[in-house]
């Protein structure tokens, strides 16, 4: 479902706030998906764009979280900014961005990125840490000064909504919760108690 408006704004002057702020990542996120057993798991990934379709991040799709989106299409996503005292949650399900959308990040990215990109076998075991540099060295080689083309193995994701929810630090614990959820196929509001 589409991001309602009124959350969508919220968040994005959340994300300018936190980008004029002094944290190192404004637009980290943490990222949490499952396995086919249900087990959860959650690393960080930045987020690389937003509008009303949803929330946009890059991977490797043969990572852990490549192969149980493929395996478990939900996520759930946690924005906290400590500056801020805000959080935001988003919960949805995940479809592959458009080959055209991926191409256009890959190609803003710097050339050691997307050199990087090539050389990671991202979540495998890495026996040591010269095998990755001995893998840069021969992207670097191969690719020569012709532009390095995307991996079919690199692309994105986009978090299509059903929840988020906005939690706004207050004194005595006594915090602002306001969630958007969809219900019956309309989006509802609603307060939380913290
Ligand atoms: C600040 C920060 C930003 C990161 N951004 C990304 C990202 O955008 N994409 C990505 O694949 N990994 C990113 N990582 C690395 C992931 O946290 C993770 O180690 C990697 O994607 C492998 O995760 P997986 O084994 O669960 O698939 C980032 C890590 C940190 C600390």
């Amino acid at each position: 479902m589409q991001f309602p408006e009124e959350a969508l704004e919220r968040l994005k002057k959340l994300l300018e706030r936190a980008k004029k702020s002094d944290l190192p990542e404004p637009t980290a996120m943490t990222l949490a998906t499952s396995d086919r057993q249900g087990n959860p798991m959650a690393r960080t990934v930045l987020l690389k764009d937003v509008d009303e379709q949803g929330v946009v991040f890059y991977t490797n799709l043969n990572s852990r979280k490549g192969r149980q989106l493929s395996d478990n299409p939900k996520a759930a996503i946690c924005f906290y900014w400590p500056p801020l005292s805000e959080q935001v949650l988003i919960e949805g399900n995940v479809t592959p961005v458009t080959d055209e959308e991926a191409d256009a990040y890959w190609a803003s990215r710097a050339r050691e990125s997307q050199i990087g990109g090539w050389a990671s076998r991202q979540s495998e075991t890495l026996p040591h840490r010269f095998a990755l540099l001995r893998r840069v060295i021969s992207r670097t080689a191969r690719f020569g000064t012709a532009p390095v083309p995307r991996p079919e193995f690199w692309s994105g994701f986009r978090v299509d909504p059903h929840r988020i929810e906005f939690w706004s630090n207050r004194p005595s614990r006594l915090h602002d919760r306001v969630c958007y959820e969809v219900m019956e196929g309309n989006w509802t509001k609603r307060r939380l108690f913290p």
